[in-house]
Parts: structure tokens; C-alpha cells; sequence
């Protein structure tokens, strides 16, 4: 078979030519001494048997965010956690200083090939792979070229479990670099990587991989992926093709039939279509997959992979409704974590005294004086960048005095300015809070512009503006849900729900089950339920390419159905569950897009886009790209 990547990649040889010849040493600097590489299910074994896995996610699954969602677990469980960090660009990320430091910062200072290793005396860890916090880690790459995946790979292992090959990538910029799923043509390229890595490298080798369009033929290829060598095989059950308004569902079935018809010993992680907690093991149970991974559902609650404290236990942190049919992790005590753990470890300050997370009951006066300060302090924050911080949210310092939390000061002294503007942790802040409010900020649209303004982390007074919001608003909320005994929550919306549910008990193709199972009060993260394709078909939202409209036509003139749509309907069929898609649409109206050297460009709204009606009238409607909520970088949806 031709490579593809033939014609726009360099060989193997002239990119191991083009490495700096400190790069190049990686290959025989040894500092620590080597531990025995182990492989498959016995190197499985050693990481604990990790069943719940955090995806790979660009600029989302972040050291702050693997962070965040290992505090949900308890102290002993969280190194079973095993995640994933962001897709990496190998050639990049083995040529491009600034962009290697700018994403994966295992030491303070700049990562070389000399850099200090565990078990060297002078070695000092820093956040991504931390021994003490961020482990179980596989760090993932996309890569076309045996010679740069082998020498980012040297980079990162020693402050790492596994190095991961991206095979699933969907998006255009992966079309035009020839890498993640557009490697699926090109079997003797994909042999060629995972086998260098599974060769070379002191670490295993794992692979993420989409399915293909039959059941026999993923077998092939998940047989050529093991047999290059790869320990892990990760099956992200849907086709290339099921990305953005297509996404639709994930297919357990052809994970089963893997699962199956593979040797007992392959360590298969199964991926798709996980919106809560109870699907965790409702996956694992249907595919009979090893562990089970969550992008979209892990971003919309970061509390997904623990179980949620028992009745009567849910202490200040956890919302239960009532009846106790309804639950989950309340938006401020999110957010209140998450912001401290990015004080703690990436601005190395003492996070703000905070006074207990509110509970009805507790005295609110301090909502009282908030509320009549409210209109000041919202003013403020929209005016003045830097002085926009609540009262009551003091820094203490060393001595115990409050100070007033700062975009620039840390104890950090790699964090300059602009060390600061590009820290991985604190880039991701903004779509990490929109998918976190992403139910709160429908109710609380001032909260959604407070949030648009706050570009990046490093302005961390305007986080701490916008969460002095979130408590006031959480407060009120639960008051109000007291005061009504119970039916402030979203009655109309549960009953509206539960009307579509009956009209559309048996078709598949209905997302209206899993929304109304789902629904949670706005002050509980709860995961984002995308439409199914037939549906963002019917709201205007999907349309379809002349390819699929003349395939479409073709079918119904033989008397068949709608292909693409029909597609996902028998996925959701066969995978025997409701729908699990998610899908942002509220947010900041420009997005930024980083291009392939990392370099943030900025995009403006697409245009509506004209779709077909139903009477085949053209009518203009509003892009749901314009309003996405989490990043827009091209290279999500691996
Ligand atoms: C924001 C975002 C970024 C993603 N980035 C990556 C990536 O870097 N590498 C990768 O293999 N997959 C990536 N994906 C795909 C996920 O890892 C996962 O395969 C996909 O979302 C399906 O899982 P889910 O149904 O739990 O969301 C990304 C997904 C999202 C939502």
C-alpha cells in the first residue's frame, strides 16, 4: 500500500536529520536506569488496572482539569484514574521548543532531551506526569512519521506510563496533515509507528483508534494494531464520518465483536457515548471492554467517574433533589475546586479564604449585602479589567493578612506575563467553564457575557468575579427551591420533557429520553445533550452534502430510508441505550483556533448557513458552530 503521507511528509531519515542534535541524543541519554518494559495485560496489570480512563482531549484534558476530576475520587482511587493528556503534534512537538513548553511542562523550565529524569538527583517535578499527583499518564501524539513520533515520544517518557498513537482524528486539519483517522487507509503506516515506538521506546505503546465501516474490518485493523505492538487498544465506536452534527452514537456492538473475536489478554478500552455515571459500567457490561473513556461527558461533570455520596452524606457539595431521584455536583463547589487547584499548582498561591459553600439554613446576610453590591461590582468587572475583584475574596498572606489575588503575581518565577498567557491550564479555563455553566448561564446570561470577557486565566481576578456570581446565584437558587418545596426546578421543562418522551417512545433516533433522563436544576453540572443527527437535520441545524442528498434520493426512489440518519438510529439500537452525544451552544460568539505551529489565530461568526426546509424551501439559519461553547480547535473528536 502507498503511504499518503508520502508526498508531504519527510522520511523517516531526514526528520531524524532535521532533529537538533540535543533531540537526537534522546535516543541514548539514559540518567536513571532503565525498569523492565513490560507489555499488554501484565503492563495493564502494573498501572493498577485502570477501569475509568479521562480521553484525550485538545486543550481540555489538561494537567488542571485531570486534576480537577481526580479530586472527586478518593485519595486511594485517584492514581487508578488512568488520563490521557491532550493530542500532541510529534513534528512540533520535537522541533518546536515553544510549543513543547507551552503544552507539557513535567519540570520547571524548558524540556529537553537532557532534562532531568526520575531518579536523577537534580530531578524536581513539576505538574503534567508529577509522580505524587498526575499519574496513571499516557501521553498521546499524532504523528505520520516513524522517526518524529520516536523522538517526541523520547521527550516524554520518562515522566510518563504510555505513549499513545491518535488514529482517530476526524477533522479537517488532521485531513490535511495526514494523521489521526486519516492514517486508516494506510495499514502499513500505522504497523510502521506503534512498531518503532513498541521497539525503541522503554515504554509501551497504546493506540486510539475509530471504527471502520464493518465489524470484520475494524477486527483487521485492531489486529494490525496489536501486532505492531501496541499494549493498549482504545475503540471509539464511531466511523470517521460521525463528527460534528453527524456525531450521533457510538456502536458498543462492534466493541463487543472486538472484545470477542480478539485473544483474552488484549486490553481493549471501549469509548462513546458516556453521559453519566451509571453508563460507566452499562459499557463495560455491554462491550466486555477492560475500562471504559469519557471526553464530552467528563467535561460537562468532572465528577462523573466517582459515585455520588449516599443519601444523607451529600454535604455541601452535592445537590440532591427531594425526591431523591435526582442528583449531582452543584456549579460552585465545581468551580470553587477548580479554580483552587489552579491557584495551588499552576499560580503556586494560597487560593482565596472562602467561607463554607452556602446551604439553606446557613445565615444570609452575606447574600443581602452581595446582592446590594451586585450592580457595582458587575459594572466594575465590565469596565475595569484589573479591579474587578468581589469584596470578601482576600488572598492571606504569609503573615495572615488579606491581599487582593493578582493577574501576575505568583510565586512561579517561570510564570512571566507571558509565560502566563500561554500556560496550558490556564488557556483552557474559559471552555472549561462554559461546559461546566453551560445549564447555568442559559438562566444567567450575565454570568455567560462575565465568562465571554474572561479570555484567559491568567486574568484570574475576573474568575474570581465571575464564581462570586455563581455562589450568590447557587444561593438563591436552593433558596428558592426551599421556599417552593421543590418545584422551583425546571417543572415545565420536565413536563415538556416528558411529553416528547411519550411521543417519541420508540424511535431511536429521539434524543428526548436521555434529555429528560438527564435534566438536572441549572446549579448541578450535568452533561449537554447533543441532538441526534435526524434531529439537527430537522431543526435546520445539520445539512446534509450533495453526496448524501443523492444517495438519500437514490434510497428513497428504491424505497429505503434516509442512509446517514438511518446510520445512527441503528447504532442506537444496537448500543441499547437512548442517545449520548453533547453539544455546546452557548458561549462566546468568537472563538480562537490555535494553527498547527500552536499559534492562537482568531476566527470570526461563520455565516448561517441556508438549509433545505421540508417543503424544500431555502431558509437561513443561525450556524450552531457560531455558538459552541468549548474550544473550536479543528482537532477535537479524535
Ligand atoms: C474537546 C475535545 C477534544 C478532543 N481531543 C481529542 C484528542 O486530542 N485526541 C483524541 O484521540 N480524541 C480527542 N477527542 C475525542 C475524544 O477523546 C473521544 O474519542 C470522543 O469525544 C468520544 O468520546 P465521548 O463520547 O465520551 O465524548 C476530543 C473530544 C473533545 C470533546
Amino acid at each position: 500500500m502507498a503511504s499518503p503521507s508520502a508526498a508531504t511528509s519527510p522520511s523517516p531519515a531526514s526528520a531524524a536529520a532535521n532533529l537538533s542534535a540535543t533531540e537526537a541524543n534522546a535516543a541514548t541519554t539514559t540518567q536513571a536506569p532503565k525498569k523492565t518494559k513490560l507489555h499488554g495485560r501484565a503492563f495493564y496489570e502494573s498501572i493498577g488496572s485502570p477501569k475509568y480512563i479521562v480521553a484525550p482531549m485538545v486543550d481540555q484534558s489538561e494537567f488542571a482539569w485531570r486534576m480537577l476530576t481526580r479530586s472527586f475520587l478518593p485519595a486511594e482511587e485517584q492514581h487508578t484514574l488512568l488520563c490521557y493528556t491532550p493530542m500532541f503534534h510529534a513534528r512540533l512537538f520535537t522541533e518546536a521548543p515553544k510549543y513543547r513548553d507551552s503544552h507539557f511542562q513535567p519540570i520547571r523550565g524548558p524540556l529537553t532531551a537532557d532534562s532531568p529524569r526520575p531518579g536523577s538527583p537534580d530531578y524536581v517535578p513539576f505538574l503534567d506526569g508529577n509522580p505524587e499527583i498526575d499519574r496513571s499518564l499516557f501521553v498521546q501524539f499524532c504523528a505520520n512519521d516513524p522517526a518524529y513520533l520516536l523522538s517526541a515520544a523520547k521527550l516524554v517518557a520518562p515522566y510518563c506510563d504510555a505513549v499513545d498513537l491518535n488514529l482517530g482524528c476526524p477533522q479537517g486539519i488532521a485531513k490535511r496533515g495526514q494523521y489521526g483517522s486519516f492514517l486508516q487507509e494506510n495499514q502499513e503506516l500505522i504497523f510502521e509507528l506503534i512498531n518503532t515506538l513498541h521497539k525503541e521506546l522503554d515504554i509501551p505503546v497504546t493506540a486510539k483508534i475509530r471504527i471502520l465501516d464493518t465489524k470484520e474490518a475494524t477486527l483487521k485493523y485492531a489486529q494490525n494494531v496489536l501486532r505492531a505492538g501496541a499494549s493498549i487498544l482504545t475503540v471509539h465506536g464511531r466511523r470517521r464520518e460521525q463528527k460534528g452534527h453527524q456525531t450521533g452514537l457510538a456502536d458498543w456492538e462492534y466493541i463487543r465483536y472486538l472484545r470477542e473475536n480478539l485473544p483474552k489478554e488484549t486490553v481493549i478500552f471501549a469509548n462513546g457515548n458516556i453521559l453519566q455515571h451509571s453508563d460507566l459500567e452499562k459499557c463495560l457490561e455491554t462491550t466486555g471492554a477492560d475500562g471504559v473513556m469519557s471526553a464530552e461527558g467528563n467535561l460537562s461533570d468532572p465528577g462523573l467517574f466517582a459515585r455520588s455520596p449516599a443519601v444523607g452524606e451529600e454535604g455541601r457539595e452535592y445537590w440532591r433533589s427531594k425526591d431523591g431521584r435526582r442528583g449531582g455536583w452543584r456549579v460552585d463547589a465545581v468551580l470553587r475546586r477548580y479554580m483552587d487547584i489552579i491557584y495551588k499548582y499552576v499560580l503556586e498561591q494560597e487560593p482565596p479564604a472562602r467561607r463554607p459553600l452556602f446551604m439553606p439554613g446557613d445565615d444570609v446576610a452575606w447574600l443581602e449585602e452581595a446582592t446590594s453590591s451586585t450592580s457595582t461590582e458587575t459594572t466594575t468587572t465590565q469596565t475595569n479589567n484589573n479591579s474587578d475583584e468581589p469584596p470578601r475574596k482576600k488572598h492571606k498572606s504569609a503573615n495572615g493578612t488579606a491581599s487582593t489575588p493578582s493577574t501576575t503575581t505568583t510565586n512561579n518565577p517561570h510564570l512571566d506575563k507571558k509565560a502566563l498567557q500561554t500556560s496550558p491550564n490556564l488557556v483552557s479555563m474559559q471552555p472549561h467553564c462554559f461546559h461546566l455553566l453551560r445549564h447555568f448561564v442559559t438562566t444567567h446570561t450575565d454570568v455567560r457575557d462575565l465568562l465571554a470577557r474572561a479570555r484567559n486565566g491568567s486574568e484570574i481576578a475576573k474568575y474570581e468575579a465571575i464564581l462570586s456570581q455563581v455562589e450568590r446565584k447557587v444561593a438563591q437558587g436552593l433558596l428558592e427551591y426551599e421556599r417552593t418545596g421543590g418545584s422551583s426546578f425546571d417543572v415545565d421543562v420536565l413536563e415538556t420533557l416528558i411529553k416528547e418522551t411519550e411521543d417519541s417512545q420508540n424511535d431511536p433516533e429521539s434524543s428526548a429520553k436521555a434529555r429528560r433522563e438527564n435534566k438536572r436544576p441549572w446549579w448541578v453540572v450535568q452533561p449537554i445533550i447533543r441532538p441526534l443527527p435526524k434531529e439537527a437535520l430537522a431543526k435546520g441545524a445539520l445539512q446534509l452534502s450533495k453526496k448524501e442528498l443523492k444517495a438519500q434520493a437514490a434510497k428513497k426512489a428504491a424505497g429505503g430510508g434516509a442512509g446517514v440518519v438511518a446510520a445512527a438510529g441503528a447504532a442506537a439500537a444496537a448500543a441499547g441505550v437512548a442517545v449520548a452525544s453533547v453539544f455546546g451552544e452557548t458561549g462566546a460568539k468568537k472563538e480562537e483556533k490555535k494553527d498547527e505551529k500552536g499559534e492562537v489565530k482568531k476566527t470570526t461568526e461563520e455565516a448561517p448557513v441556508p438549509v433545505q426546509g421540508e417543503n424544500g424551501a431555502e431558509t437561513a439559519v443561525e450556524s450552531l458552530e457560531t455558538t459552541t461553547s468549548y474550544p473550536k480547535s479543528e482537532l477535537v473528536s479524535g
